[in-house]
């Protein structure tokens, strides 16, 4: 889904998702474990203060299973509980129930001892777009309940999904804003895929994403491309190589560097370069 968000949206979006929190218990915050950072909003930790939260490392399916754990444990760190999911399969849904009943235990037997019936965990899935928010609700939910292209902007009465008998879930996710600010977010999000190559040059991306893996996952790259050697200065001759490699040429024998720039990337966001994580708590240690 792609939305352009201008500061009218945002504050929109922001007064949506605090009108949804009313009505919740817990907040499910949904991000891409391959860029936890780079794919949260950059002002979520003082719009959902007053509730507690999940994280929830979606897409662990595709993500450095090292650096996913190294993740929880940061978040643990920030006293924020954190769990690593792949909604497509499925995979780790069942512990946000036991969780999430964790977590609210001591309010629920507040109420209980004040007479309250019990009820449902109510829940609210949060996150900037195409980070698996509607795959997740339907997952939950066992059909397809999400709507596509539910937009920031558009009210709707509240509805609820039910999960089981212990979770209720809100039917439209809350939709929020990455930061976009940061040139370096966009990059990543870009390389994901979770924003659209047009929004950025393709091959600014590309240049990014082969920096990185030349980098952090060499020898993927030497495997999936047959790369003997790199050049330490440059990413050029790399780019290079690879398009000659893979016949990415254009007439005269030269590099098509937007098919190349595509091969590429279409690998990368397929897995065929293995699962990765684009950033590590170390990068924003160093920051904080
Ligand atoms: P959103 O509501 O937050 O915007 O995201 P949405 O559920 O539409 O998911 C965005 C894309 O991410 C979808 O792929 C979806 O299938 C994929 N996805 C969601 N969760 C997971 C996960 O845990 N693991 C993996 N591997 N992929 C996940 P798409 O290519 O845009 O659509 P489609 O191929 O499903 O049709």
């Amino acid at each position: 889904m792609a939305i352009q968000w201008f500061p009218g949206h945002m504050a929109k979006a922001r007064r949506q998702v605090t009108e949804k929190l009313k009505y919740i218990d817990i907040v499910f915050e949904l991000v891409d474990a391959r860029l936890p950072m780079s794919s949260r909003n950059p002002m979520i930790d003082e719009i959902v203060s007053m509730k507690p939260r999940i994280v929830l490392l979606n897409k662990a399916d595709m993500a450095d299973e090292k650096v996913t754990n190294e993740w929880i444990a940061y978040f643990k760190q920030k006293d924020i509980p954190a769990l690593a999911i792949d909604s497509q399969t499925g995979t780790g849904l069942k512990q946000i129930i036991t969780l999430s009943k964790v977590i609210l235990r001591e309010k629920f037997d507040r109420l209980a001892a004040k007479g309250v019936k019990p009820r449902a965990i109510r829940a609210l899935i949060i996150g900037i777009p195409n980070v698996g928010k509607s795959t997740l609700i339907n997952r939950l939910a066992n059909k397809n309940i999400a709507k596509t292209g539910n937009r920031p902007g558009v009210t709707t009465a509240q509805q609820w999904v039910k999960v089981g008998k212990e979770l209720e879930l809100l039917d439209t996710p809350g939709i929020l804003w990455p930061k976009f600010e940061d040139q370096l977010v966009g990059l990543k999000l870009a390389t994901t895929g979770a924003i659209k190559d047009t929004i950025l040059n393709l091959q600014e991306i590309t240049v990014y994403a082969l920096k990185f893996l030349k980098e952090n996952y060499p020898e993927r790259l030497k495997e999936r491309y047959g790369i003997e050697q790199f050049d330490d200065e440059d990413i050029v001759p790399l780019f290079d190589e690879i398009g000659k490699k893979r016949g990415c040429l254009m007439s005269g024998g030269y590099i098509d560097y937007d098919k190349t720039s595509e091969l590429v990337l279409r690998e990368l966001r397929s897995e065929k370069l293995g699962r990765l994580t684009f950033e590590t708590p170390a990068d924003f240690h160093k920051e904080e």
